[in-house]
């Protein structure tokens, strides 16, 4: 996690860094820095938090420096202090770093360091960088034909660095040189007018250019005020060419919602819509044989002889790969593993013949996700083709790394996601699960067509559905939630398609409001977590009508027998069974198979309400990040 941004060119690169760091505030928050060169002095300044008191110090020590570089930061090794805020600097203050990523033998380097008499001043990995190139610059003479010995020195330290790591480096004394660094971290380069950048992600750097060159891995380049040389970790220079984004600069605004998670919430039924807009074909119909209702445009390999689907996720994505295995068994009817991409690394299932690899990440940055996705690739080449990799990427961000590593993406089209907390995207990525077990379905003739028209149909009433619901349920749930603020623990109960529901509901109260959640598969209880129950113990049950039903309402009936008090998302029913819930947030009443699109925005809802109640900061909670870009 951590942002990283650079600029070198005309301007006065402070506000650009600070503008920059504002739009990769999302990947930690911890502290921020900036490090400029002006009047052959590097000016650091570093301040513990949000970015807002990093630009309150810089209030007073503004320069016109043309060269900077910035981060922002979500701590990995240290605290979040000041002291271990970026940029790092070399004892004499003449080089800079910030780094994204963990330089995972930087014990061993510390070692050596030390024995040489360098000083730490913080309890970072990072801080080895800028003493082992003061060391080299030093110690070596130039390389003969070099065009730098600051690019020659950084390389060689580079060659010596364990992990995986993004890095920006300055030097007061080569003033016309940024120089970055790419090692399985991303990294971006902006083209401008006389002006180049460096960022962790694209929104950084759209304001000024939409020209850019994603580094690859292995790779680094030097930038000047008047060129960009791109080079591998050998000293060779490489070929490379911008490409030109088809992404406007993102508006960050709240537009009247007190939090952005609040306006990502409403932002739902639009989301959904352009989902289905996107992955439906509208014109179909049932004459026309020589298209496909669904528009995924996957290869025949895809799904002609296929055997076994396994789907690699970590977090929200993780609960939506767990719908799209209930979607691809159930519709589809091919059996599908889900794995966290974190776990799947270091204990991969044997090799199956003709198998499907889903990747979900939001992000496309998913350091573990697409480690475990590479691994898959690499495992698989070479070896006869029903064992060759078919990879296929679900993301929100086809630019984003993900997009480069793999050919086939569903791209969720949620637009950005500016809160911590995923809602939007996630609905997204449940849409396109159900487009893919349907097209899956459609193609392997798993399903009548009355049956496939009739599904498609239910998700076109959806997001209508979801503005009812919106407008029924937020004012019961923002009074509900003050009853809750004081709470410290919360159970939450879903059965077969909406178990992952009641998980995704506990994971959102946890992340913003520090409550402690569980969510359980409501006929698991009685196995052991009905202990926990008692008065102080809140139990949400997932109730919509369909096969599950009943099962889950005498779940919660003995919930309630151990007096906890309990909330029903189930559709109003006049009778006996909604009659047990102490509170009931209504949902409509659709099919239960599509109902987990439906019963997740209350639980957003609530853990974003309960959150604003107890005064938390809703859209960067402490601890996370939003993309987790470490291991
Ligand atoms: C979601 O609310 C979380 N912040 C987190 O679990 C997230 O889903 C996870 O880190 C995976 O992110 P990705 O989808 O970008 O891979």
């Amino acid at each position: 996690m951590c942002g990283i941004v650079g600029y070198i060119g005309t301007q006065a690169a402070t506000e650009i860094l600070l503008s920059g760091l504002e739009k990769l505030e999302y990947r930690g928050y911890d502290s921020a820095g900036i490090a400029t060169i002006w009047e052959g002095e590097v000016n650091c300044v570093r301040a513990k938090g949000k970015l807002y008191n990093l630009r309150y110090k810089l209030e007073q020590v503004e320069t016109p420096a043309p060269i900077g570089i910035g981060h922002t930061r979500w701590a990995t090794h240290g605290k979040p202090e000041e002291y271990n805020a970026h940029p790092h600097m070399d004892m004499a203050r003449r080089v800079a770093v910030v780094q994204n990523g963990i330089v995972e033998n930087y014990r061993d380097l510390r070692e050596q360091l030390k024995a040489k008499r360098y000083e730490f001043r913080s309890d970072t990995d990072t801080e080895v960088i800028p003493h082992l190139i003061a060391d080299l610059l030093k110690s070596s003479p130039p390389l003969p034909y070099s065009p730098s010995p600051f690019l020659d020195a950084v390389r060689q330290v580079v060659n010596k660095l364990e992990g995986a790591f993004a890095i920006a480096i300055l030097s007061a004394d080569y003033p016309d040189e940024l120089i970055v660094v790419r090692q399985q971290v991303p990294l971006v380069v902006g083209f401008g007018q006389g002006e180049f950048f460096c960022a962790s992600d694209t929104p950084a750097i759209l304001p000024y250019t939409r020209a850019v060159l994603p580094l690859e891995n292995g790779e680094m380049a030097r930038l000047t005020p008047l060129d960009v040389e791109v080079y591998n970790f050998a000293g060779v220079r490489l070929k490379k060419y911008p490409r030109l984004l088809n992404l406007n600069p993102i508006m960050v605004e709240k537009q009247g919602f007190k939090h952005f998670m609040l306006k990502e919430i409403y932002e739902q039924p639009g989301v959904v819509r352009a989902c289905l807009d996107a992955y439906f074909n509208k014109d179909w119909n049932v004459d026309d044989s020589a298209t496909s209702p669904i528009n995924l445009g996957l290869p025949a390999k895809f799904y002609s002889d296929l055997e076994q689907i396994q789907i690699l996720a970590c977090g929200t994505s993780w609960h939506a790969a767990l719908v799209g295995k209930y979607l691809l068994e159930q519709i589809a009817g091919i059996p599908t593993q889900v794995h966290y991409a974190s776990e799947y690394r270091y204990a991969p299932p044997p090799l199956t013949p003709n198998t499907l690899t889903i990747g979900v990440t939001q992000s496309g940055e998913t350091a573990d996700t697409l480690a475990a996705l590479a691994m898959e690739k690499e495992r698989r080449s070479g070896k006869e083709p029903k064992y060759e990799a078919r990879l296929l990427g679900i993301t929100n961000r086809p630019e984003s790394t993900l997009g480069q590593m793999i050919f086939h993406i569903i791209n969720t089209l949620a637009g950005i996601e500016i809160g911590v907390a995923a809602t939007k995207t996630f609905v997204a990525q449940l849409i396109a699960f159900y487009a893919l077990a349907l097209d899956l379905a459609y193609l392997r003739q798993n399903i009548s067509l009355t049956k496939l028209l009739k599904i498609i149909d239910g998700l076109r009433q959806i997001p209508s559905e979801i503005e009812i619901n919106l407008d029924n349920q937020e004012r019961y749930i923002e009074q509900l939630a003050h009853d809750f603020a004081q709470t410290k623990d919360f159970i939450f109960l879903g059965r077969g398609i909406n178990f992952p529901i009641a998980l995704e509901g506990a994971l959102k109260l946890k992340e913003i409001s520090y409550i402690h959640a569980e969510g359980y598969p409501a006929g698991e209880m009685k196995h052991g977590p009905i202990a926990l129950l008692d008065v102080k113990v809140p139990v949400v049950a997932i109730a919509m009508p369909g096969n599950v039903y009943e099962k889950v309402i005498s779940n919660a009936q003995e919930a309630k027998a151990r007096d906890s008090r309990l909330i029903g998302v189930t559709p109003v029913k006049e009778g006996e069974a909604v009659e047990i819930f102490n509170d009931l947030i209504p949902v409509s009443n659709v099919e239960e198979f599509l109902s987990p699109i439906l019963t997740v925005i209350p639980l957003q809802l609530l853990a974003y309400h309960i959150a604003a109640c107890r005064g938390l900061d809703v859209d960067q909670p402490r601890n996370l990040a939003k993309s987790v870009t470490v291991e």
